[in-house]
């Protein structure tokens, strides 16, 4: 078959495969390839067990491989073959040098420009898909304008919104699509090219367009303002365990207010996932970088209260259990950073375990996808860890249970079966505020949630 467009993708993670594959899916008459330096990955994309856990996307994976959406090692060959090429390497915190700990690490993207540079024999449209620093883009430029060759490169910015976990709704359905380009005749056109792409499935009023520094910077904030919320949420929360407000009530009061909206309003444990904090830091940086310490300090404010918050749920974990968990057997439900994932990157669940781990509690990790990710994240702990994904074996003989993640799962348990089998009295520390919990403090369990009044048996003794 022939086909009307040649699409590459250079990396085969969570954002690469599935934004890929919805372009696969949508447009049968392009070949869309995915290629990555990780030849193991590129096997597992290949294979009936593909490497990560995203809802619907085993089905769109198996309905495109082999048509139109395919896996490749050969990333010389793909980069000479293909005319539009996205970028979505990894783009972590850098650890070394100038902005250590803060700036993104830009090599592997580096490396990416110029190999797209060295193999390339015709006119290609490389497309940002990973989040980066505004201006990156004109780094770009100068590598692939470097050789001075006749070869013409045209560097667009295509941030990607979706969330995992509903990863492929959002990509069939997306609040909108951003395009940034350059404002010259052949940034116009390769704009109106890749435009094209999403009007075959997207509403032509959701595909917006901006300069090119807009868009790399939109998705940045957008990033920032959505973590905002949450640390705006969880702050709120501790004044509410001060004060018996309860956080659920004053979220919804708030959030009705259609000025404010009511999403991301869920106080818990703190955001995690690979970018609120990278992409935070990222910007902490690019406004110290330019001589804005005011505004640096204003972002940097939210990574900070999501580890206040964390550091509030361990204390009160202590606290109320009389200051002592050694020896005690702790159940872990959720190590994924959200439901509907098994990723587990800066998930709150690995601190809040080593913590745990640190005053000599035993713990039991379940989860019903993450757990292969949490032996990996837990490999140098030296205390005593167990991985269980039956909740109610895992919960078994504990004196707590402390849940990390919102699976659904955990909402429809037997709290009343759990119970009966844990040591007394038993204590529920709901750090996602997902469960009845009056209802768990009839059956008995001592119940600790965020940014409410807790519900506990000596309590009511002491009074
Ligand atoms: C990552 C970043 O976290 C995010 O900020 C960015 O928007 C997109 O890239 P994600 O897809 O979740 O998001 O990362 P990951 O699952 O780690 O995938 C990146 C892939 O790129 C990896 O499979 C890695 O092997 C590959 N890669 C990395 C290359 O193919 N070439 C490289 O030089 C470096
Ligand atoms: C986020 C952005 O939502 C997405 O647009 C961007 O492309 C990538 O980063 P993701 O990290 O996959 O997506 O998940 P998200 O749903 O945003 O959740 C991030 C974290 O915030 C999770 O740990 C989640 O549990 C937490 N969260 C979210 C809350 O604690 N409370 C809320 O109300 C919402």
């Amino acid at each position: 078959m022939k086909f009307q467009k040649k699409i590459l993708c250079i990396g085969a993670g969570y954002v690469g495969v599935p934004s890929m594959a919805m372009i696969a899916a949508k447009c049968p008459d392009c070949r869309v390839t995915v290629v990555d330096i990780n030849s193991q990955r590129i096997d597992a994309w290949n294979s009936a067990e593909l490497p990560l856990y995203e809802p619907g996307l085993e089905e769109i994976v198996y309905k495109t491989r082999g048509r139109n959406l395919f896996f490749a090692k050969d990333i010389e060959n793909q980069i000479r073959e293909n005319d539009i090429i996205f970028v979505s390497v990894n783009t972590p915190t850098k650890m070394f040098g100038t902005g250590a700990g803060m700036a993104a690490d830009l090599q592997y993207w580096e490396k990416t420009a110029r190999e797209i540079l060295q193999y390339s024999r015709s006119p290609k449209i490389v497309i940002e898909k990973s989040t980066l620093p505004v201006k990156t883009a004109l780094a770009m430029e100068r590598i692939l304008s470097s050789a001075k060759g006749k070869i013409t490169f045209e560097v667009l910015s295509n941030p990607e919104f979706m969330a995992e976990g509903t990863a492929i709704q959002d990509l069939e359905n997306p609040d909108r699509v951003l395009i940034g380009s350059r404002e010259t005749k052949s940034g116009l056109k390769a704009r109106a090219e890749l435009a094209g792409i999403y009007a075959r499935w997207i509403p032509e009023e959701k595909i917006i367009t901006s300069n090119i520094w807009s868009s790399e910077l939109s998705k940045l904030v957008a990033n920032a303002f959505l973590a905002q919320r949450v640390s705006s949420i969880n702050s709120i929360s501790a004044l509410c365990e001060k004060t018996d407000a309860n956080i659920a009530e004053v979220a919804r009061a708030v959030g009705m207010d259609s000025r404010v909206g009511s999403k991301f309003l869920n106080a818990g444990i703190g955001f995690g996932g690979s970018c609120f904090k990278k992409d935070i830091l990222n910007l902490v940086y690019l406004c110290n970088y330019y001589g804005l310490p005011e505004v640096a300090n204003y972002w940097e404010s939210v990574v900070k209260i999501n580890e206040y918050q964390q550091e509030r749920f361990i204390t009160n974990i202590l606290g109320s259990m009389f200051n002592t968990l050694a020896g005690k057997k702790i159940c872990i439900l959720g190590f994924a950073f959200k439901a509907d994932t098994g990723d587990t990157r800066e998930s709150p669940a690995i601190n809040i375990t080593r913590r745990l781990l640190t005053e000599h509690a035993e713990v039991i990790i379940s989860d019903p996808k993450a757990l292969t990710n949490a032996a990996l994240d837990l490999a140098d702990e030296k205390g005593a860890i167990a991985y269980m994904e039956d909740p109610y074996r895992a919960a078994a003989g504990c004196h707590a249970l402390v849940i990390l993640t919102d699976w659904d799962l955990y909402k429809k348990l037997d709290y009343k079966k759990i119970y009966k089998s844990m040591v007394k009295p038993a204590f529920l520390f709901d750090g996602r505020n997902i469960l009845d919990h009056n209802k768990c403090f009839e059956i008995g369990f001592n119940v600790y949630p965020i940014g409410k009044p807790a519900l506990s048996h000596f309590v009511k003794q002491d009074c």
